[in-house]
């Protein structure tokens, strides 16, 4: 079955797979492919967040009344995530290895938790209030 749960678990895994792929290039130094991987994992994990915050926060907050509960934690994250990429980032043009894989280390913790919470518990609570079809064909668009 295609649901909301299915369709970003896949997203998680295709980000994990891309930041995985930047940290080896980090480890052997090839920087330009760095640059490339890194660039394609930033893209696709702001993505990822958008179709989150502009589609499924707002529909599972219309339809559930819930306001301040998981939805306002994942912006939260989210935020917290956006830094942690910056800070790579910026480790990458520095050529500087040591802080490119502290900074991702961080991420990594933070964002295996941000998405645990979200497979477990929030994608399944808006396949259960949410018509699926309708909301994936909305975030397919962003
Ligand atoms: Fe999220
Ligand atoms: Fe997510």
């Amino acid at each position: 079955m295609f649901d909301i749960t299915h369709y970003l678990t896949e997203e998680h895994r295709e980000c994990d797979e891309l930041y995985a792929e930047a940290e080896r290039f980090v480890n052997a130094k090839k920087w330009d492919e760095v640059e490339k991987v890194f660039e394609r994992f930033r893209e696709e994990t702001i993505r990822h967040f958008r179709k989150e915050e502009e589609i499924l926060f707002p529909e599972f907050e219309g339809r559930t009344g819930i306001l301040m509960g998981p939805t306002q934690v994942m912006r939260l994250e989210h935020a917290q995530a956006k830094e942690l990429m910056d800070r790579m980032g910026k480790a990458i043009r520095e050529r500087n290895r040591e802080v490119f894989l502290s900074a991702g280390e961080t991420f990594m913790i933070l964002i295996q938790q941000h998405n645990m919470k979200e497979e477990q518990i929030l994608y399944p609570m808006c396949d259960q209030h949410l018509d699926p079809a309708e909301i994936v064909e909305k975030m397919e668009k962003i």
